[in-house]
């Protein structure tokens, strides 16, 4: 049987076996996905035995994607762009790296939420690498404009000059959370890591656009503080990241198996599971 794994430390809590064992139902592939306890010393080592015991591919989360980015042979265009990998396929010619968080993005915001990026104005919270992952497919589904807004500006802007070039008439400009006030967005993406700290990005007060959606890439049980503020500050629709966590597992399956499930089900089901 093809044999896939998340690789990750931690990895306990990674959902990404569950999901791939039920697109692999669903699709009536015959596959094993596991999780992998990468040693923090020891990725690479890691990937190539998982890759001589026969492993066709994997998924790599946190703190090794930057890792798997200078391992990969080859990368693709989105992830170069990215300048990191979440998903590995094993081939004769070597080591394919991919990255599907950004596409997951839109795939999520398009398919299930209803708000394609084309054409609406898109604020994008934070410049790591979250943010960076999400740059291109951003700019590829050609939003009205795009700003990058962060606590250390320079990183945001830094950002900016770098996407550019990939901006294709997208206007891109970067600021400080104080100077978005008086500006409105139609799509406000939260890609800090403030969630994490149970913490706010500090945006100034009104704006959300009307009938704007609030996207926080963090998810968990109930809404994230993220989402209860921009729900008190006039956000007519607020989501968090499941979606994206689910739609990137399935572009990363559909690299390996070249077909695409259906997702819908499987976030549905993944919602009851984790509320
Ligand atoms: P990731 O890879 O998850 O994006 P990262 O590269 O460490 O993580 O980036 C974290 C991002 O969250 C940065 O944009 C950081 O802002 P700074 O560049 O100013 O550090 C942002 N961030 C973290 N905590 C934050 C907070 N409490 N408020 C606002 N932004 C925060």
């Amino acid at each position: 049987m093809d044999r896939y794994a998340v690789i990750g430390n931690p990895i306990a809590h990674s959902k990404s076996p569950w999901i791939h064992a039920a697109f692999a139902r669903q699709t009536g592939q015959a596959l094993h996905y596991e999780a992998l306890l990468g040693p923090l010393d020891g990725f690479a080592a890691s990937v190539h035995a998982f890759r001589a015991a026969g492993g066709r591919g994997m998924n790599v989360t946190v703190p090794f994607k930057l890792e798997a980015y200078a391992l990969a042979d080859r990368r693709t265009p989105r992830a170069e762009a990215a300048g990191a990998v979440n998903t590995l396929a094993f081939d004769e010619a070597g080591i394919l790296g991919d990255n599907t968080d950004g596409a997951g993005l839109v795939r999520d915001l398009s398919a299930n939420l209803g708000c394609a990026p084309a054409g609406r104005r898109i604020l994008l919270l934070g410049a790591g690498g979250a943010t960076r992952g999400a740059l291109l497919p951003l700019l590829d589904s050609r939003p009205a404009a795009l700003t990058i807004a962060n606590r250390t500006v320079s990183k945001a802007r830094e950002l900016a000059g770098r996407f550019a070039g990939h901006a294709a008439g997208v206007p891109l400009d970067a600021c400080t959370f104080n100077e978005l006030a008086g500006e409105r967005f139609d799509l406000i993406i939260n890609a800090t890591a403030a969630s994490l700290a149970g913490e706010l990005p500090p945006l100034p007060p009104g704006v959300y656009a009307e009938g704007a959606l609030a996207y926080d890439m963090m998810y968990g049980r109930g809404d994230t503080p993220f989402m209860r503020a921009a729900h008190a500050d006039g956000a007519m629709r607020v989501a968090d990241g499941l979606g994206m966590l689910v739609e990137q597992a399935a572009e990363s399956f559909a690299l390996w198996r070249g077909l695409r499930p259906d997702s819908a089900p499987v976030l549905a089901a993944l919602r009851r599971l984790i509320d």
